[in-house]
């Protein structure tokens, strides 16, 4: 559980300085979704919030979100967000007309960042509910829908992130209380992760997808 000092100094330096120069061209916009149902009923609205850190670090508001929702298929839907109830919270509401697999990308509104969510599943109404996910699936998905991507690579979510190799998690494992204890509160550490308000159910999940890999990755090295 540890980086290098000279690394995470250097990334201080860099958040820091982007946070002093406030809007410049550079800053983007942390995407953190509050909550993302396994499916929905097409024809219900989604009601999809969030919050939005500038560069990483303090909640930002004043912006002005968008989301834009696609399918395979080529339909789409779009709506603007509104400022929620806490500052730097926002809200939008997307009406997914049709089932099928819909992915949905927000737009924090800070420089062109954005974040991708994983797929969602719009069913007909009436139709048989779809099976819950697994812990370690929900921890997949958290590891986007929360913005970890935002920072991180993993192997099993953001293959193709480049960046710095510290922030890569791809087949790390950390002793599960520690990585509980940190999550809840990164600043535990000298690091610039900022606090994403997990939830401790999210904890466990997260804790249950960055785990797990390793043990599936040793599993099919010893076949
Ligand atoms: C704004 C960037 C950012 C985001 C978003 C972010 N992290 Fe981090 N994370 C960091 C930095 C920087 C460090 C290294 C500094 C440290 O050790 O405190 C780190 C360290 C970690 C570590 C290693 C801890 C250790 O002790 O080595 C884990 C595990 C981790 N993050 C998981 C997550 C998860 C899960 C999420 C999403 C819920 C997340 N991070 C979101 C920046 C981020």
């Amino acid at each position: 559980m540890r980086i290098r000092t000279a690394t995470s100094t250097f990334l201080t330096l860099l958040l820091s300085t982007a946070v002093a120069a406030s809007s410049s061209a550079k800053d983007w916009g942390l995407v953190t979704l509050a909550d993302m149902p396994e499916y929905i009923v097409a024809g219900t609205p989604l009601k999809v919030s969030f919050s939005v850190r500038q560069n990483g670090q303090a909640l930002r508001s004043g912006l002005h979100p968008q989301l834009r929702a696609t399918t395979e298929s080529g339909l789409s839907a779009k709506a603007n967000a509104v400022a929620g109830n806490s500052p730097g919270e926002y809200t939008a509401s997307v009406n997914l007309p049709q089932p099928g697999e819909w992915t949905i990308v927000i737009a924090g509104g800070l420089g062109d960042s954005t974040l991708k969510l994983p797929v969602l599943k719009v069913i007909a109404p009436g139709s048989t509910v779809p099976v819950a996910f697994s812990p370690a699936t929900r921890g997949v998905r958290l590891f986007a829908s929360k913005g970890c991507v935002s920072c991180h690579r993993h192997v099993e979510v953001n293959p193709e992130r480049t960046g710095d190799p510290q922030l890569d998690l791809s087949g790390k494992r950390f002793p599960p209380d520690e990585l509980r204890k940190f999550l809840a509160d990164p600043s535990r550490k000298a690091g610039d992760m900022p606090n994403l308000q997990l939830k401790s159910n999210e904890i466990d999940a997260l804790i249950g997808f960055i785990d797990k890999l390793v043990y599936k990755t040793r599993g099919q090295e010893e076949q």
